[in-house]
């Protein structure tokens, strides 16, 4: 990616959910831009918008309106197959709710990915699993199936899942939802860590005043609008 371009940036974004009666203009012209070492926090009360922009951000759902980029490349000029390539290469989605895959161990929930992106052996991706699983403290239950796990301890598998292709953009749904606060720092710093260090980009929804303070960039979203965005770098 070249440094000029943004990591990732939207512009007038619009979303409807919901049939009939209950159809609900969830996002009402969002835009936003996230270039190359920068951290940036979404927050707002339950119900504004902020999983529903997520999901459009991190090519899961397609907007009704507006324009995504990633990188320089204009999304809504992607058929179906070069969206979901993307959404391997670029991206790395942590889920407010994590959807590990309960029957595999923590470290096959890991491998997953890097196995559809291909081009490594098993040996491989099951070291570079490990490293990501030790760097959120769970070396010790890398071979635990995910059911075995607790909700923290399954949300920080779903962080490692997240790094495992090592993807250009991070967007986290409340990824420290689940963690005390000694493992919500920890996570919080690895991720900020290699933003910084490897010039990735990351946006995070938080309810945490704390993580959100500690961002570059805090955009406050009320009724699927940002109407704030705030430099704190
Ligand atoms: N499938 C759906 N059909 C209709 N309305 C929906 C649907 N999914 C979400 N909504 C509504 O869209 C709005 C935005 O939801 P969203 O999940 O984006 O909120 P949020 O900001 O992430 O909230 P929270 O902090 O509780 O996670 C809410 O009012 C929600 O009820
Ligand atoms: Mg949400």
């Amino acid at each position: 990616m070249d440094d000029t371009a943004s990591s990732l940036a939207c512009h007038g974004l619009e979303k409807y959910l919901g049939e009939d009666e209950s159809r609900v203009h969830v996002l009402r012209g969002v835009s936003l831009a996230i270039n190359p070492g920068e951290v940036h926090a979404v927050v707002g009360p339950s119900g504004c918008g902020k999983s529903s922009l997520l999901y459009i951000l991190g090519l899961l759902d397609r907007p009704d309106a507006g324009t995504l980029w990633i990188g320089r490349e204009e999304i809504a000029t992607l058929s179906d197959d070069l969206l979901s390539a993307r959404r391997n290469e670029e991206l790395g989605f942590i889920f407010q709710f994590h959807f590990l895959l309960q029957d595999f161990t923590a470290i096959e929930n890991v491998v997953i990915p890097m196995r559809r992106l291909g081009g490594s052996t098993d040996g491989e991706m099951r070291e570079r699993a490990a490293g990501l699983l030790d760097a959120v403290g769970l070396s010790d239950k890398a071979d635990r199936s995910s059911r075995a796990l607790s909700g923290g301890e399954q949300q920080r598998v779903a962080i490692a899942r997240a790094l495992a292709n090592d993807p250009a953009v991070i967007l986290a749904d409340e990824p420290t939802g689940n963690l005390d606060t000694a493992n919500s720092a920890r996570v919080f710093a690895l991720l900020k860590d290699l933003v910084h260090r490897e010039r990735k980009a990351l946006l995070l929804v938080t309810h945490n005043p704390a993580i959100a303070q500690a961002c570059d960039w805090i955009h406050t979203m009320r009724d699927g609008l940002i109407v704030d965005s705030a430099w704190h770098g």
